[in-house]
């Protein structure tokens, strides 16, 4: 700690790593960013990151340095398990972007977060949605019971444009990368874990997604463990921008939330009636919300509280979207185990 600051290493500088980054630095009360580290850096990367001490290929350097309190990791989602594990084992705390991996190797995964546990480093993972400003304050109407006892959830996500191939490879097929986000929060908002899935899945935008064992459709009904149900759809390609609601169904009432939009302003006239379309893409739909979890990070780590999403939330997210997969492949329901020992 520097002046009450954790110095940071940020792993990994793509798409969501420049997020990151640039949320990293609006925090600077609270967070040193003292490395930025990716397989691609250049000649040019020390003229670009010029503000940040060093600036590396080699995530060892991070990992290495006694100053460093904790790491950020947004690479290539198979690259996940390896960084945690050697940054959990130089004793570094973490925070690591969903999910864990793409083929759910639960030894390896399992390996892991024992290791976690014996060096007593904090793990969060990158399910941001639990703390974007709506979404909590509808959790917060169903733990004070304002809408009785849950039970029904709808969850709706959609991306805007469909993603480059060459990145799904990297990060993950729709039900790994994207649905994976829908199963936490349903999981988080009923306070139980998903049981059971029935997927169709299918390439409704895209067919040359079949290539590479992806779909870019997926319409889904879940059971929870407590006997509640839920509904999921999913799209790569909302023409009209990033389309995310949510609704919330209990015994005495209902809770939801609708697009947020950069303007508030409707027009209504004989002909039609004008409202904005949703905020474009992820970075700017939860940018809070992305925030908002690497300042409960560091409050975690500083004050010694529980992260927000730990190491199993992520591996019942993750098994809840394999056996989406498994679900869209037999048109059978699937079961989830939710039994998880390390
Ligand atoms: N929470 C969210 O809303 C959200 C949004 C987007 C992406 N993600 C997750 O973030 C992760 C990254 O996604 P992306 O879209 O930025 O992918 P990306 O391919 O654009 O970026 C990954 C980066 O990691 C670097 N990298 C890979 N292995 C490395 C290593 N060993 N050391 C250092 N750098 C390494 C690559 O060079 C690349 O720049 C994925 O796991 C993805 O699922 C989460």
């Amino acid at each position: 700690m520097d002046n009450n600051r954790l110095c940071v290493g940020l792993i990994g500088l793509g798409r969501q790593g420049h997020n990151h980054y640039n949320n990293l630095l609006t925090l600077s009360q609270i967070i040193k960013l003292k490395y930025v580290c990716d397989l691609k850096v250049d000649e040019t990367w020390e003229r670009e990151y010029s503000n940040i001490p060093v600036v590396t290929k080699d995530y060892f350097d991070v990992l290495n340095d006694p100053e460093v309190d904790a790491v950020v990791i947004v690479t290539s989602t198979n690259t996940h398990a390896q960084i945690i594990k050697d940054a959990a084992l130089a004793g570094k705390h973490i925070f690591c972007e969903k999910p864990f991996s793409m083929d759910t190797n639960e030894d390896e995964i399992k390996d892991v977060l024992r290791i976690v546990k014996e060096k007593n480093v904090k793990l969060q993972m990158g399910f941001q949605r639990r703390v974007d400003p709506q979404f909590r304050e509808i959790h917060e109407n169903i733990i004070s019971g304002k809408i009785g006892e849950p039970q029904i959830i709808k969850s709706t996500s959609r991306d805007p444009f469909v993603l480059d191939k060459e990145l799904i490879k990297r990060i993950g097929t729709l039900p790994y990368d994207f649905t994976i986000h829908d199963l936490d929060l349903v999981r988080y908002m009923m306070n139980s874990n998903i049981s059971e899935v029935y997927a169709k899945g299918g390439t409704l935008i895209d067919p040359t997604l079949k290539e590479i064992g992806d779909v870019d459709t997926i319409a889904l009904v879940l059971q929870f463990e407590n006997g509640t149900f839920g509904m999921i759809d999913n799209s790569r390609q909302a023409v009209y921008g990033y389309d995310q609601r949510i609704e919330v169904f209990g015994s005495e009432g209902m809770s939801k939330a609708e697009n947020v939009s950069d303007s508030t302003v409707e027009l209504f006239n004989k002909d039609n009636t004008k409202v904005a379309n949703p905020l474009p893409i992820f970075t700017e739909r939860f940018h809070q919300a992305y925030i908002n979890e690497i300042v409960s990070f560091v409050d975690s780590v500083v004050n010694d509280k529980p992260v927000i999403a730990d190491g199993v939330d992520a591996v019942m997210a993750e098994r809840a979207a394999q056996a989406v997969e498994k679900s869209i492949k037999s048109g059978k329901s699937e079961k989830v185990d939710t039994v998880f020992e390390i």
